[in-house]
């Protein structure tokens, strides 16, 4: 009995270490596109739909085809054009059976026989294919008037120089729980760029060192809902709160299916338990325009105890820290009351905020943010030391 639920415990262990590996393989080739990586790895683990937007050239179909190389699933990709007629999707019309007076398709290999779709310019999507498309996003069955059947659709991806315009394309949007702005990379990262795209032009892009089939993506995806979401809710909603009274708002579909995604993130992170980190998620599914990408991540990271803020807090923290080492340094070490009297009193400061500093250290279990905190307390510590000789204690 005891060995058995060992095993159950030792394979938990391991499957929630494969979200972390498929998120390293998808992302390696590319300079500066882990976010985009991880969005597409938040779709495959909450079998949902996601949407890269942005300029062209900034790899959004070299990941979403990356991601379909890491997957041993059958994989459908086309580019939409204006035209684009419903057999280049979904396969053409049987001409026998059609002979019979019979309306019959012929899926094999086109778009209701995958499991990964890549729908690159995703919004030039016509009338002709947009119901079609939307029942299989959304209830996995194939209709298109004549024939009815359920597919296998795992995610769809879909990729944008733009977000629609046109009304009629509102539904298809939302059917994208997930959708990331992607943009060019900064100047910080350019030398880098060149680096991985000369390699690429040369060599091609790497062979993943994974294969992640069905099975395994099915196991995921049912750990999800195995993730304890208590720790988050009552934040959760409050965010919902202030999102929609700064007009960010998300329909009740999405609102709904937020939890999978907080779920599906805590998993990444190695996690069966929820915590403030994971609503970060939220990024992915409140935006509606373009400039609401910003605006939310303005708002979530004035919302939430981040990982990302505690850095930057404490790469502030250091900063001043080693001010006051070069000011204590510069005082005499023959001292006066007033001198004495001065140094106490930086001597409390430090002591202060080397508390507040500890305090962050039980507010996340973020490696890098420890590996800081441990940082900032020596720096203080070496201060304070200087001081209490100084002072001559
Ligand atoms: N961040 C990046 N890292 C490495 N290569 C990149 C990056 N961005 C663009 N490239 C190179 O540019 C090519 C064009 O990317 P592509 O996926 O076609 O862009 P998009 O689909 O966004 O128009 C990629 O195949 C890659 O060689
Ligand atoms: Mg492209």
């Amino acid at each position: 009995m005891s060995a058995s639920v060992q095993n159950l415990k030792l394979e938990s262990e391991d499957l929630l270490r494969i979200p972390g590996i498929i998120l390293n393989e998808l992302a390696k080739p590319f300079v500066g596109r882990e976010e985009e990586a991880k969005v597409i790895v938040l779709a495959l683990l909450t079998k949902e739909h996601a949407v890269l937007i942005g300029e062209p050239g900034t790899a959004k179909s070299a990941l979403i085809r990356r991601a379909a190389q890491i997957l041993s699933m059958k994989y459908f990709m086309y580019l939409l054009t204006k035209y684009t007629e419903p057999a280049e999707l979904f396969g053409p019309l049987d001409i026998n059976a059609l002979k019979e007076g019979r309306y019959v398709r012929i899926t094999s290999n086109k778009l209701p026989d995958a499991e990964i779709v890549f729908l690159d310019e995703i919004f030039k999507a016509n009338s002709a294919i947009l119901n079609t498309l939307l029942t299989i996003m959304n209830e996995r069955v194939f209709y298109d008037g004549y024939t009815e059947i359920p597919v296998k659709l795992w995610s769809l991806f879909g990729a944008s120089n733009e977000i629609p315009e046109d009304p009629e394309l509102e539904a298809l949007y939302d059917r994208f729980l997930l959708r990331h702005y992607v943009k060019p990379l900064t100047d910080d990262n350019w030398r880098a760029l060149l680096r991985a795209a000369w390699s690429i032009e040369k060599h091609g892009y790497p062979e993943p060192s994974v294969r992640i089939d069905r099975t395994v993506l099915e196991k995921l995806h049912r750990m999800v809902f195995e993730v304890d979401l208590s720790p988050i809710e009552s934040k959760l909603l409050k965010l919902f709160s202030i999102l929609e009274s700064k007009n960010i708002h998300l329909t009740d579909r999405r609102k709904g299916k937020a939890l999978k995604v907080i779920a599906a993130h805590a998993l990444l992170n190695g996690r069966l338990v929820a915590k403030e980190d994971d609503l970060i998620v939220l990024k992915f599914i409140a935006p509606h325009d373009l400039d609401d990408f910003e605006k939310v991540n303005i708002i979530l990271s004035e919302e939430l105890k981040t990982s990302y803020k505690f850095l930057r807090e404490l790469d502030e923290i250091l900063a001043s820290i080693r001010e006051v080492d070069g000011y204590v340094s510069s005082f005499p070490s023959i001292s006066s009351r007033l001198v004495e009297y001065r140094l106490l009193e930086i001597y409390r400061d430090l002591e202060s905020t080397k508390e507040r500093v500890l305090a962050m250290r039980n507010e996340t279990s973020d490696e890098k943010v420890h590996k800081k905190v441990d940082e900032v307390v020596n720096a203080i510590d070496e201060v304070m030391d200087k001081i209490r000789r100084k002072i001559g204690g």
